[in-house]
Order: C-alpha cells, then structure tokens, then sequence
C-alpha cells in the first residue's frame, strides 16, 4: 500500500510542497481504514481530493468549492457554494450526518475561515479533527490579518490560538464568568508551520472551583456587613 506522502506524488496539490503530507501522515495513517466522513473545503483542481480518494479506503468524500468544477472524481462529491453559506454547509452535513474530518483550504480569508469553523464544530463528530491549511494568511492584510498586531481580534491565528485556553477553562477564575461554545469542547490544538490540527474531544473534570458561587458569597458576605 502507498504511503501518504507516495500517493501525494502522482497529484500535484501544494500539499506536497509545503510539507504538510508528512504532517497528516501523523494523525491520519492509523484512520485511514476507518469508515470515515470526511470533508475539504477548497477543491481547485481537485488533487487533494483525488489523494484523499486513494489514500482513505473505507471514507465517505465530499469536497466544496466556490467555482463550479466541469470534472468528476469517482466516488467523491463535489459541492459547488461558499463557504460562508451556512444553508449550504447544513445542507451538506445533512446529507452526510458528522463528519470525522474537515479540512479548510478554501478562501484562507480570516472572517470565512472562522465563519466556517463556527458553523461546520457542530457538524463535527465527538472526536473529530478540524485542520485550517495555509495559516501564514494570518500575517496579511488582505486576507483579514495583520503583520504587526499579532494578537489582532478577528484573524484566524488569534482565533485558534484562543480554542488552546478553551481546553483549560477549568482553571478560569473570572468574576461571573460564564463557558464560551469551545470551553470543554477542544481536547488539543496542534499548531505547525502554516497549518493547525483542532482534536474535539470533552474535557474530563479534574478540578472546577465554583467560581461563580465564590464571588457570590463574598458579594452576600459585603452586603450583610453593609447593612448590618
Ligand atoms: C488552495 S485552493 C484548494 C486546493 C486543494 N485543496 C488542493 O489541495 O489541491 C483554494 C480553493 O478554494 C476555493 N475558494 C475560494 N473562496 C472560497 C469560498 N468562499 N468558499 C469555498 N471555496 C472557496 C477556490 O476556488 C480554490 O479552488
């Protein structure tokens, strides 16, 4: 059986040229029997999907596109939309149910990139793998980035560096704090170069000091000495 990396020779996607094959070899060889869902966004001329056909055996592929495609990859779904359109990408997961995999190597702008990241994280299953390509868009302007604010708002390596403090939101100790979607939800984040690898997964309860009942006992405990 070909390797990853083998198969990624005959399709000529940039997948290759940006190492990120040996990257996904990692995480995927020991899925790639699995009877999976899978799902790329971004499909140009469609190698990556032609080596995600060769290389999962058992997988149920889709892929989506904002330009319709005049060819067919057998055994592989091509949607044509954007992937800010959530009636589509709904319509997709209807179709398909969870999916195990979904890969964002469409527009690479930050605003869609999260948009699609914050619609597709419930269609993903409970342990599933969400992975964003091409990461380095982060650092440019027309993309939604910036160069020199590296910790600006809205761009996608901020967004995902903050799902890592998801994983530990046990130990917040904010006044009122209230969980966000991801708290809990985020098992790791695996950051490489221009790529990032999200694993789904419930955080185990280790430890969760009340923190809400802490502030609020001391807010009765100074109102009772107030009008004592
Ligand atoms: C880098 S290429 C995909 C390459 C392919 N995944 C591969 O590895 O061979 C990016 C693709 O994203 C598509 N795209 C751009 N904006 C999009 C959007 N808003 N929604 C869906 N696809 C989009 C482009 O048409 C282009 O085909």
């Amino acid at each position: 059986m070909l390797s990853l990396k083998e198969i990624g020779l005959k399709y000529p996607t940039n997948k290759n040229d940006y190492g990120f094959l040996d990257i996904y070899a990692k995480y995927f060889n020991v899925l790639r029997d699995k009877k999976l869902n899978i799902l790329e966004i971004g499909v140009d001329k469609g190698d990556s999907l032609r080596l995600w056909r060769e290389y999962f055996i058992n997988a149920n592929i889709c892929g989506l596109d904002i330009e319709k495609k005049d060819f067919i990859i057998q055994n592989v779904e091509i949607f044509e939309g954007d992937q800010n359109d959530k009636n589509l990408l709904n319509k997709i997961a209807k179709k398909y149910g969870k999916f195990d995999i979904i890969i964002d190597d469409g527009s690479h702008v930050s605003k869609h990139i999260i948009n699609s990241f914050n619609h597709l994280f419930d269609h993903l299953s409970q342990t599933g793998i969400y992975v964003v390509e091409d990461l380095q868009t982060s650092y440019i302007p027309r993309y939604g980035g910036s160069r020199i604010n590296l910790i600006k708002k809205n761009s996608s390596m901020n967004f995902f560096k903050s799902l890592s403090d998801s994983i530990n939101y046990e130990n917040f100790d904010k006044p009122f704090f209230k969980k966000n979607r991801y708290d809990g939800l985020i098992k790791s984040v695996h950051f490489y170069q221009n790529i990032v690898f999200i694993f789904k997964g419930e955080s185990k309860k280790y430890y969760h000091p009340n923190v809400n009942k802490k502030y609020l006992d001391y807010i009765k405990k100074m109102l009772s000495f107030i009008f004592r």
